[in-house]
């Protein structure tokens, strides 16, 4: 298995670009299933997420292409493939091909989903979403069996603004009969992304990024060219980065309004942060202040960024308080930058976070995606070395990340070391 070694102390100064969207990838990599055609997908991750994604897609009888960040995918010939569990499991968004391919073919089998260990994620809004649109799916064995002869427009109501559901069953409307809308419908980024891409395929949507979408079925989509656009929550890390090392970092290439809920909070906490048409700059000159901060879809501040966020006030004077709403157990980096020296303590889905003056350099364990990219600003900004376990959970969502840290001023290596991969979350 691979650890990152990281010797603590450097400030992060300079330039970084970051890679494209993991999230809305993996949405559009569900979506180019109701094209016919070929897509060019630019601008992809080359991550351990999209490269299962692709696989799965093969499965399906898509035909794939990786050229360095550029995906071509021709679903022009789908079928009901053989999955193994095993890889299924390993990425959430499998479960978002099951509308597409129903939309496509009309019957699907796929195993229930897995994704990072955060909480108990279900799948209800998916389901009845499907269900309004004329799915019937059956759970077995845990495998899910979904059958459609026609989907139909439905209207839509989510308990909670899901950005998967949302995705999914827009997507999934885009070839159904009629008019569909989803109401309470999430507004993140992500979401007016696949808008985009779905409706450069010919689809008809109107609403993405508002909490009322409708979308008015077209009989067939065909592939065309689209650029993902750069991750929100790769940017906001390397800000963060900037922020805990008492550094200086301008993300570029990115849209500084995704940035608005993080760039606040860290304005709140006394960093110094500026923005342009498409850069955001973000450091401190002198400790940050504690700060009270709580995750809330978007544009409130994103759960993606709150183990990260959690991370820079362990170092901040005061107590900070940094309550988790969308996910009940997001809490893997507690423990871990604890053991770094954190004073964090758990109270409901709050961290009580008492700051330190300094973290020292431990060896410690990712247990998730965001959990393990908390242990590396920490680590980037305590004193000594520290070894972080179980870096296949970071390479999930951050593409050149050693590269892109060193190329910061970072000291980070990606050790071999002898030891068992734990099961992908
Ligand atoms: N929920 C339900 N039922 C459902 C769907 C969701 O109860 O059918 C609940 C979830 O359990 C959660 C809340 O609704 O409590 C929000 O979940 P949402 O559906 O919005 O999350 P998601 O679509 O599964 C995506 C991202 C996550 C990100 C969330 C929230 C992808 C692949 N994943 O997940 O990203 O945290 O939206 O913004 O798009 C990450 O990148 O680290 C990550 C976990």
């Amino acid at each position: 298995m691979n650890v990152f070694q990281i010797q603590g102390g450097n400030r992060l100064q300079g330039m970084v670009d970051v890679a494209g969207s993991k999230n809305t990838a993996l949405a559009i990599m569900s979506a180019v299933a109701l094209a016919e055609g070929t897509t060019v997908l630019t601008n992809v991750p080359n991550i351990s997420d999209t490269r299962i994604k692709a696989g799965l897609l093969e499965k399906f009888g898509a035909k794939i292409e990786w050229q360095g960040n550029s995906l071509t995918v021709d679903c022009t010939d789908l079928h009901n493939g053989e999955t193994d569990e095993e890889t299924v499991r390993a990425i959430r968004t499998s479960f978002y091909l099951l509308g597409p391919m129903l939309a496509r073919i009309g019957k699907i089998d796929m195993p229930a989903p897995g994704g990072c260990k955060i909480g108990a994620r279900p799948v209800d809004f998916h389901l009845k979403g499907l269900a309004l649109l004329g799915a019937d799916v059956v759970l077995e064995g845990g495998v899910y069996h979904a059958t459609a002869k026609e989907l139909r427009g439905a209207e839509i109501y989510l308990d909670f603004p899901s950005a998967g559901a949302t995705q999914h069953l827009m997507t999934t409307a885009s070839l159904a009969k009629g008019a569909t809308t989803i109401q309470n419908a999430a507004m993140e980024p992500e979401v007016v992304a696949l808008a985009q891409f779905l409706t450069s395929l010919g689809a008809r949507i109107e609403g993405a990024g508002t909490s009322l979408i409708t979308i008015l079925g077209v009989e067939r989509l065909e592939g065309r060219p689209f650029r993902i656009p750069s991750d929100r929550m790769q940017a906001a890390t390397y800000l963060l980065g900037g922020a805990i090392t008492q550094g200086d970092v301008t993300v570029r290439g990115i849209l500084p309004g995704d940035q608005t809920a993080v760039v606040n909070k860290l304005r709140e906490a006394g960093a110094e942060v500026e923005e342009g048409a498409d850069w955001v700059r973000a450091g401190a000159v002198r400790r940050l202040k504690a700060i009270k901060v709580k995750t809330m879809p978007h544009p409130g501040f994103p759960t993606d960024m709150q183990q990260p966020m959690a991370a820079v006030l362990t170092l901040a004077q005061g107590t900070s308080i940094v309550e988790e709403t969308i996910y009940e157990s997001r809490t893997g980096h507690i423990g871990e930058l604890n053991r770094m020296g954190a004073n964090i303590r758990v109270e409901g889905r709050s961290a009580v976070i008492n700051g330190v003056r300094v973290l020292r350099g431990a060896h410690v364990e990712a247990s998730d995606l965001r959990a393990g990219a908390a242990l590396v600003l920490a680590g980037l900004a305590a004193d000594g070395e520290t070894s972080i376990r179980n870096v296949h959970f970071i390479d999930r969502g951050y593409e050149n990340f050693e590269e892109n840290l060193r190329h910061l001023g970072a000291s980070i290596e990606r050790v071999a070391v002898a030891g068992l991969e734990p099961a992908s979350g």
